[in-house]
């Protein structure tokens, strides 16, 4: 493999936000254009509760897909205290869900049904576990009393852990980690347990939303965090340690609501994240590891195929161009701006 040039199989995005109606349909393309499967999170409003909800999601979805690309949306429920262990068996044997989805409720944007009492939720969650079926974890505790900077850390201990302990089969990915925290837990367990990480959270720091001014499109939940943190994740994702895949965590708003008194969270990568993946791989010399960060772990963790497509990047002399703004019915999307150039393109 020269440096210049890498193919590698097709991408998957094991965490994704693709919304519902006009939104969904301006985003979708911007992410089946590169990915072959997505993890689709279920924090609609309402929310993705029941098998029948998500199989009536994942219909809209593949009627809003452009005729030219081959792409599979992986469904997920949301779990709340009330789920239904017999709807959720039902969902995953008939191949309807790949995945639950754990929000502490209120941890970030469409979480108020998730879940308060953990007690409550144990039947789903020892069901899940006899039946293997992953749960993605949004590992932050909402305490008030927690520094929003600590919130990750703080949940694996009060919350992780011991659900570990509790239930050492259920299969647990942590989602979109942000911090050192996160890297040495998933290390420290053997089996079972995963990680996702975005493309964004390997590139900016904390300082990249508060630095010379207020930064709303740098603004993701889990927040960035110190520098330690984000080189931490570098090593972790280009290791090629299995239990670290791409979730791209991309999260459509409209500039309206980020560029607000009380902006929301989300960072959209979908359009620019393969390439902006070959640079950071790149930069940490490991340009041989993005197919086991893109392609190969993720599919391992959730028992799939790798996907028979390939890819191939070319480093060029002139940097690759990206729509920066995505255009909806809703108004504008602005896209993730890593503040430097990209000589990343698809090969011809
Ligand atoms: C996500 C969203 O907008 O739905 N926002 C985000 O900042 N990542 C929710 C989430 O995954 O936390
Ligand atoms: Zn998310």
């Amino acid at each position: 493999m020269s440096s210049n040039r890498i193919t590698i199989h097709r991408p998957d995005d094991w965490h994704l936000h693709l919304r519902d109606g006009d939104m969904l349909r301006a985003v979708l393309p911007e992410t089946s254009a590169h990915f072959a499967r997505a993890i689709i999170m279920p924090n609609l409003v309402p929310p993705v509760l029941t098998k029948a909800d998500a199989l009536a999601y994942r219909n809209r979805i593949v009627a809003a897909l452009p005729a030219e690309h081959d792409f599979s949306p992986l469904m997920t429920l949301y779990l709340t205290e009330g789920t239904d262990p017999d709807d959720v068996e039902a969902a995953y044997k008939e191949g309807v869900i790949s995945a639950l989805k754990l929000y502490p409720a209120g941890a970030t944007t469409n979480s108020a049904s998730g879940v308060r009492d953990f007690d409550r939720a144990m039947p789903v969650l020892e069901r899940m576990a006899a039946l293997g079926i992953p749960l993605c974890v949004h590992g932050e505790v909402t305490d008030p009393d927690i520094d929003i900077f600590d919130r990750e850390a703080v949940f694996i201990d009060r919350i992780l852990a011991p659900l570990r302990k509790r239930l050492p089969e259920l299969r647990l990915i942590m989602e979109h980690i942000t911090t050192q925290d996160g890297v040495e837990f998933v290390k420290s367990n053997d089996t079972n347990v995963g990680a996702t990480i975005t493309t964004h959270h390997l590139i900016i720091n904390r300082n990249a939303i508060l630095v010379g001014g207020i930064h709303p499109h740098m603004y993701c939940l889990p927040v960035a965090k110190r520098e330690k943190h984000r080189l931490a994740l570098r090593e972790a994702a280009t290791s090629g340690d299995a239990r670290f895949f791409l979730g791209t965590d991309s999260a459509p708003h409209t500039d309206d609501r980020k560029e607000s008194a009380c902006g929301c969270a989300g960072i959209f990568t979908a359009n620019n994240t393969v390439q902006l993946l070959a640079h950071v791989f790149e930069e940490e010399s490991a340009l041989d590891k993005l197919e086991a960060f893109a392609s190969l772990n993720g599919p391992a963790f959730y028992g799939l195929p790798v996907n028979d497509a390939k890819i191939t990047l070319e480093k060029r002399d002139v940097p690759a161009s990206f729509a920066d703004k995505i255009n909806t019915k809703d108004g504008l999307v602005t896209v993730f701006n890593p503040g430097f150039d990209v000589y990343w393109h698809y090969a011809e």
